[in-house]
């Protein structure tokens, strides 16, 4: 979060100085390499802790009764990380970026029924285009960072409030 504060200093979401942005904040920044290192690592890191911290919960059976909101809540936790990394990954619009959110919008266009409607909300219209980073970068920033901040909040007031739960032993 800390990172992306300072990164969003320096960059610009427009489709015009988006890339020029961060080559600026890679090359002429003050330790602009740094903060952009420590968030691109920081960000892939997340996703490994999220799992692994899921894992545990699941063999250690913490999911079940009465924890069953704090899983929830960690499912949706989950899938907001996997968001901030989906629109973060758009935000350099360089041609990895580009290509990569065309194939996972067009995935996600491939939804029985409600497809279209999702390609078109995620990319703004049919093409992918400068609304798209526009869109992308307001979730990265403000939309899902919020949520997942309202979703820590239950997730720990849960946790707070029911105790760690005992690992689980063998009937005997
Ligand atoms: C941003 C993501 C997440 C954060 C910051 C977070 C944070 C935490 C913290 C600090 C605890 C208490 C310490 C611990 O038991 O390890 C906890 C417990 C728990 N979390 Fe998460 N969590 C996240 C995602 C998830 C996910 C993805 C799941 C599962 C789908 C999940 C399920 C649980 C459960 C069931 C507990 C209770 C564990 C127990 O009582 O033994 N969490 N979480």
């Amino acid at each position: 979060m800390l990172t992306g504060i300072f990164l969003t200093v320096y960059y610009v979401p427009s489709p015009d100085h988006a890339y020029d942005s961060v080559q600026y904040i890679m090359t002429d920044v003050a330790f602009g390499w740094l903060i952009r290192g420590i968030h691109h690592w920081g960000a892939s890191l997340m996703v490994i802790f999220v799992c692994i911290h899921m894992l545990r919960t699941f063999f250690m059976a913490a999911y079940k009764y009465p924890r069953e909101i704090t899983w929830l809540t960690g499912v949706f936790l989950l899938l907001a990380t996997l968001g901030m990394g989906f629109t973060g990954y758009l935000l350099p619009w360089n041609q990895r970026a580009y290509w990569a959110t065309t194939v996972g919008t067009e995935i996600a266009g491939t939804v029985p029924l409600i497809g279209d409607f999702i390609l078109r909300v995620l990319r703004g219209g049919f093409a992918l285009s400068g609304v798209t980073l526009a869109r992308f970068f307001a979730a990265h920033i403000w939309f899902l960072p919020a949520l997942i901040t309202l979703l820590i909040s239950v997730h720990i007031y849960l946790v707070i409030r029911l105790g760690i739960s005992a690992i689980p032993e063998k009937d005997t």
